[in-house]
């Protein structure tokens, strides 16, 4: 069978200034929140690695936009750093900055690769930071400004904007689970982190409308689709609960303009609700996007509680349903997680039912492997057959969504070069390219070369 793709399909990957750029310190670039925790706390990060390095992209980016081509791309994301174009967070611009972004933005464009161009990637500067991070609304009006100077310096060539990147992952890590800085476990400063959020998304929509740029403006999210363990009433209730926090907090605010009003009464009901300000529920409903980017690697099972939290002691999202491991899933042994390609159909077949079919695209999935250089072939190239078949299995079931009307108009894999994933660093590798670490030379793995045959043929037997 021939799985055959649109025409204007688009081809590409994903990565993000902090993941790849390095140069984390230098011409001007200021300390973001990562920068600032590794300086404090190196122990917290796969092989005491942080991000001052990561990929040198900063210094290699004309050679990778040339890989990207040879992969086949027509499309690829990155993000702008925020603290490395205004190192004061609401000051003057560095012009280091300015003309590295333009530079960037021409390279990709004279090599027939559109840039989608995101403005957020969990990267807040440490000066914002200081000043309360997402939950101080002069912080959220700062990064209002900071797109706007994107929109305006940048605009002009690029036309597929996204306001945030996984925006509910700074809320489940920074402000609940202990896994980014600033490391706050607190639920009710978590919700109020994910409001201003929505708030900062929203101006943001309505600002570059009003700029009349003829592009696109979006968000990115990650939308684990969340399966209960059965039937049972309890389960269905539990898997609701998460699927309302983690996921719909963000997806019906974006594309419906207003939260479910069962997701406000469960915050209601646990005393949860964000402080709301006159003009908040307007504002929000001018914040719907054209373009959604859905980030997909492995479900979310979920089951009942065992014990139930008692009212009045529900502290974290879990205390209201708990994870579930379904006996006989299929594992990425390199990496611990669940694999089951049908979960991005089932996305896509839920926004098509319940999200008026909004555009919108894969923008990332992936695997990440542990241990990659065990597949390095002896002429120096990885063998990784399994990432192959991973992209192609969900591709399937991307292609059998849009034979049944899907508006998904792309595929995006995390990463196009290995790169630095936060507190792991380089422990799993995901990219098309090979990075080696010692002397950052880069080589095109087996994927990457079956990807590029993909792209061209647009699709695959
Ligand atoms: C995503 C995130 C990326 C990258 C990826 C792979 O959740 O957006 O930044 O780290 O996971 O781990």
């Amino acid at each position: 069978m021939k799985y055959q793709f649109p025409d204007d399909f688009w081809w590409g990957s994903a990565t993000s200034a902090t993941q790849s750029e390095g140069a984390s310190l230098q011409d001007g670039k200021s300390k973001n929140i990562f920068d600032y925790w590794y300086e404090i706390e190196p122990e917290r990060f796969h092989g005491q690695i942080g991000p001052e390095n990561t990929s040198t992209f900063y210094d290699n980016y004309q050679q990778d936009i040339l890989l990207l081509k040879q992969l086949g791309h027509n499309t690829f994301r990155t993000s702008i750093s925020w603290s490395r174009l205004i190192p004061s967070g609401d000051g003057e611009l560095n012009p280091n900055a300015v003309t590295f972004y333009n530079s960037m933005i021409d390279n990709l464009l004279a090599n027939g690769i559109t840039p989608f161009i995101n403005l957020y990637h969990f990267d807040m500067p440490l000066c914002m930071q200081e000043r309360g991070g997402w939950e101080s609304r002069a912080v959220v009006d700062a990064y209002v400004r900071y797109a706007n100077i994107c929109f305006t310096l940048f605009g002009d060539r690029v036309k597929q904007w996204f306001t945030f990147n996984e925006p509910i992952v700074p809320v489940e890590a920074g402000y609940l689970g202990d896994q980014h800085y600033p490391c706050v476990v607190d639920f009710k400063r978590a919700v109020t982190v994910a409001y201003h959020c929505v708030l900062a998304h929203a101006k943001v929509v309505e600002n570059y409308r009003e700029l009349k740029q003829g592009g696109e403006i979006g968000i990115i999210l990650n939308l684990t689709p969340t399966y209960p363990r059965s039937d049972h009433p309890a389960d269905l209730v539990a898997a609701n609960h998460a699927d309302l926090l983690l996921n719909r907090s963000f997806l019906d605010p974006v594309t419906k303009g207003a939260y479910p009003d069962e997701l406000i009464r469960l915050l209601r009901d646990h005393d949860l609700l964000p402080a709301i300000e006159s003009g908040d529920c307007e504002l929000i409903a001018s914040g719907v996007i054209d373009l959604l980017g859905v980030n997909y690697y492995q479900p979310r099972r979920v089951q009942a509680k065992e014990n139930p939290t008692p009212q009045g002691q529900v502290n974290t999202p879990e205390d209201l349903f708990s994870f579930y491991s379904m006996p006989g899933r299929k594992i990425n042994p390199h990496r611990g997680w669940e694999i089951y390609e049908k979960g991005l159909y089932d996305i896509l077949t839920n926004l098509r039912i319940n999200y008026g079919n909004i555009p919108c695209y894969i923008s990332e999935n992936g695997m990440g492997v542990e241990g990659e250089e065990q597949f390095i072939t002896t002429s120096g190239q990885v063998d990784d057959e399994y990432r192959i078949e991973f992209i192609r299995d969900h591709l399937k079931w991307l292609h059998q969504a849009l034979q049944e009307g899907s508006n998904c108009k792309g595929y995006h894999l995390w990463t196009f070069i290995d790169c630095w994933s936060w507190l792991n660093a380089y422990k799993n590798r995901y990219g098309f390219v090979r990075l080696n670490l010692a002397d950052q030379t880069r080589v095109i793995k087996k994927s990457g070369h079956w990807f590029a045959d993909v792209a061209k043929q647009k699709g695959f037997n």
